[in-house]
């Protein structure tokens, strides 16, 4: 059941907070190292106010729109999160069932701790994939098979993640990943194999980073693949040109909420100079921080087509399974109608940075 006294989206947080095991609520709400980037993609929603106007007829008002040649009702995409068996039993599948009742599109992670099979079942036809490149490629292209057989949209690759600092907030907090939290896509891969270094070898640049990849396995991945390839954790705008010209169907802006480099700036904060080098017709996704549809309204007034949601989507499936999880997108929703409405914008186009003040 819904607890009362969640009456917006990021009342889900707080009720998370009481009821997730402590180390949990650590794991999931932490970033890398000292938060400092958590905080910072919340800080650059603080920064701006949006206008209310006055006498606009937004009677025809609606949400949607087109991204690549897929129809949407709404700009609210659920992020890939690992592990959702952390916050409730049922995991990714109760998070797809929520996702089709609202006709979000769900991204499933490689680390989902569900069969990724099992999860696009669940879901509706909106569905995508996010992959992590494998230390093998027969691994990384069986993922992908099974990803196209299973009947996902697109690929989202993400790429800021090839080496993680651990949350000092989880360790602190004495987080263990639960036995029964596994990445059950990857059991038949070489993934956990280690790595012999020579004493002269670094652990982070012959180690970690060896198997990272690099420009010519993004082009491999685009060749491999039918379906759009999507890159997610970008923010310099350079990245993002060369990305657009290597031909990636659309870039999703992410510091990846904040759980990657510690000290990257706020996605919403690069999210105007990438606009910029983009153009305005290329699909910009973005992530990290948001919290309302207030925050949604912000993000699509600096640029992007429309947003993923992270941890919200684990704080509502902790409080109430799938049935949390549809509400938090029901709420999350009516919040940018709300606002769209009072900032007279009838449709998600008419949002830009004329509505926005910048307030500190
Ligand atoms: C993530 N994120 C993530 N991203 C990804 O590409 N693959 C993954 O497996 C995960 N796993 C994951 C686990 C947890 C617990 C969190 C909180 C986040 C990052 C995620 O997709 C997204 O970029 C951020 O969560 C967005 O920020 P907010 O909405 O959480 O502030």
């Amino acid at each position: 059941v819904i607890p009362p006294d969640i009456r917006c989206a990021q009342d889900y947080e707080f009720a998370a907070q009481r009821i997730m095991a402590e180390p949990s609520y650590a794991y999931v709400a932490g970033g890398s190292g000292r938060d400092l980037t958590v905080a910072a993609n919340l800080a650059a929603f603080a920064q701006w106010s949006v206008y209310p106007r006055v006498l606009r007829d937004v009677s025809d008002g609606h949400t949607r729109l087109k991204l690549g040649q897929q129809t949407f009702l709404h700009p609210i995409l659920l992020a890939p999160v690992a592990f959702q068996k952390l916050a409730h039993p049922a995991g990714e599948i109760d998070t797809a069932r929520a996702a089709c009742a609202m006709d979000a599109c769900m991204v499933c992670s490689t680390l989902s701790s569900c069969l990724l099979e099992d999860v696009a079942h669940a879901a509706g036809p909106h569905k995508w994939f996010q992959l992590y490149f494998q230390a093998n490629r027969d691994d990384t292209r069986n993922l992908l098979a099974r990803a196209e057989a299973a009947g996902f949209g697109a690929i989202v690759v993400t790429l800021d993640a090839s080496i993680q600092v651990p949350s000092a907030r989880a360790l602190q907090a004495g987080f263990r990943m639960p036995p029964d939290c596994v990445a059950v896509n990857l059991q038949a891969t070489n993934a956990g194999e280690t790595i012999e270094l020579a004493p002269d070898d670094s652990r982070i640049f012959q180690g970690a980073m060896r198997a990272a990849p690099t420009w010519s396995d993004l082009t491999w991945l685009m060749a491999e693949t039918s379906l759009p390839v999507w890159v997610k954790g970008v923010l310099h705008p350079d990245d993002a040109l060369a990305l657009k010209a290597a031909g990636v169907a659309g870039i999703v802006v992410s510091n990846h909420g904040g759980r990657s480099l510690d000290g990257a700036p706020a996605s919403l904060t690069v999210l105007p100079a990438i606009r910029a080098v983009v153009g305005d017709e290329y699909p910009l996704l973005l992530d990290g921080g948001i919290r309302s549809g207030a925050d949604i309204f912000k993000v699509l007034a600096l640029g992007a087509n429309a947003v993923l949601v992270g941890r919200l989507q684990m704080y509502a499936l902790s409080v109430a399974g799938a049935l949390g999880v549809a509400h938090m997108i029901k709420l999350l929703r009516e919040e940018l109608e709300i606002c769209m409405a009072q900032a007279g914008c009838a449709t998600l186009a008419e949002i830009n940075s004329n509505a926005l003040l910048r307030s500190l």
